[in-house]
């Protein structure tokens, strides 16, 4: 196992968002609300990135068909919906926040 470091904890606000690419794995670091996500870059629907998805109140709206997911539990708010998002639990260490895979 080996920590990856994404971002320095100083650089963290509300309305952060920003992709990351580690060891093959697609990674969104969020921050909304005061409180860190760290998900699998790729909307369950149709596989879109969500890079540049809409983010507000615990909620992220996929922009290709706008099926919004809660950022808590990754359940998808649409009828029959989908495998939820793909969570990671971020890991801190000094002023960095990052994954160990
Ligand atoms: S690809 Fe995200 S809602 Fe369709």
């Amino acid at each position: 196992m080996t920590y990856y470091p994404l971002e320095k904890l100083h650089q963290l606000y509300d309305g952060y968002q920003r992709a990351f690419r580690v060891q093959g794995l697609e990674l969104l670091l969020i921050q909304d609300q005061q409180r860190t996500y760290l998900i699998e870059n790729r909307c369950p629907h149709m596989d879109a990135p969500l890079t540049y998805a809409s983010i507000r109140d615990g909620v992220i709206r996929c922009p290709m068909h706008g099926i919004e997911f809660n950022l808590d539990s990754g359940q998808g708010r649409a009828p029959g919906c989908l495998q939820p998002l793909k969570s990671y639990t971020p890991v801190y260490e000094g002023n960095t926040i990052g994954i160990v895979i």
